[in-house]
């Protein structure tokens, strides 16, 4: 049996391939500005400042864009927690040190303008917000215990930074605003070259050191839990989310888990050991559990929406 490589081998193997991907990433990324995303000219002072306070009647979004937003803007303000997984897993020297601040600036940038936008547009209860983002920050990102180092690490960012791409962009229709579509189809394009880093380097990580990586993936994958995990309500408001198509199930197979395996040619590869080809097994199977999960969600949300619909048309106007 082969020994496994150390985190400090592992970074230093791949520095080139950090370094190479981190000057796509650059010659990539556009600059934009947050402040361009916002419409100002919608706001107005609070009762401190002689204005008046929020009001449920003051916000045009439906219950489910209100939830959706709160959940990823929460999300994006625990980069601080984030940041430290990745400062600490990825070192902070050289190439990688580099990728860790412009990846860590950049994500900033979407809890900024999330922020502006709803409080200027009066969307959300700015006290409630506030109130749960303290909850959030101060219980701060909450990982599985066994989990922890580089290729734990470079596995889940990959598929988290999809999945946030994902319910970005499904955020953006459901809100049905024109400014509030724009301003997360520009986050969920940094997510996607975000994910495309991620991606890259844990691909050059399989190739590395097969067996090794091959075991992070299944973990992360098997014990995967959406960013958010930990918030207030998370999980009527994951429900909820999934009800209505902005993250579920089949979103999360078909968008999210498969393409990244079928990039890194997980079911074709012929370079893993027998702890590989165990993880493979593991992973082919929960796959068809999921699969299979999914067709039972669908049919019983189906049939609720269409219980939900029916019951709207006996409500008299
Ligand atoms: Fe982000
Ligand atoms: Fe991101």
């Amino acid at each position: 049996m082969t020994k496994d490589l150390t985190q400090l081998e592992i970074l230093t193997a791949l520095e080139p391939v950090a370094e190479t991907n981190l000057n796509r990433h650059l010659s990539m990324a556009k600059e934009w500005h947050p402040h361009d995303y916002v419409p100002w000219d919608e706001g107005r002072n609070f009762a401190a400042m002689g204005g008046q306070d929020w009001d449920p009647s003051q916000s045009g979004l439906s219950e489910v864009a209100k939830v959706a937003m709160v959940t990823n803007l929460l999300t994006e303000d625990n980069l601080p927690s984030y940041h430290r997984e990745i400062a600490e897993s990825f070192s902070m020297d050289g190439a990688w040190g580099t990728w860790v601040g412009r990846w860590t600036a950049e994500e900033n940038r979407h809890g900024i303008v999330m922020r502006d936008y709803l409080v200027v547009t009066r969307s959300v209860d700015p006290v409630a917000l506030e109130q749960a983002r303290m909850i959030h920050m101060t219980n701060g990102v909450q990982s599985p215990e066994e989990w922890g180092g580089f290729l734990d690490n470079v596995a889940y960012v990959t598929f988290q930074e999809l999945a946030t791409r994902v319910s970005h962009r499904n955020t953006g229709r459901v809100c049905d605003d024109a400014v509030a579509d724009r301003m997360l189809q520009r986050i969920a394009a940094d997510e996607n070259l975000h994910m495309i880093f991620y991606r890259t380097l844990c691909g050059a990580g399989l190739d590395l050191a097969p067996d090794q990586a091959m075991f992070a993936i299944t973990k992360v994958l098997t014990n995967f839990v959406m960013p958010g995990y930990g918030m207030p309500n998370f999980r009527r408001n994951g429900v909820l989310m999934a009800k209505h198509g902005i993250y579920d199930l089949r979103q999360h197979l078909d968008e999210v888990v498969k393409p990244v395996l079928k990039q890194w040619n997980i079911f074709e590869r012929s370079d893993f050991g027998a702890r590989g080809e165990q993880c493979r097994e593991v992973l082919g199977t929960w796959l068809e559990q999921k699969e299979a999960e999914v067709l039972k969600f669908e049919e019983q949300r189906d049939r609720l929406l269409a219980r939900e619909a029916a019951r709207a048309e006996l409500q008299p106007v």
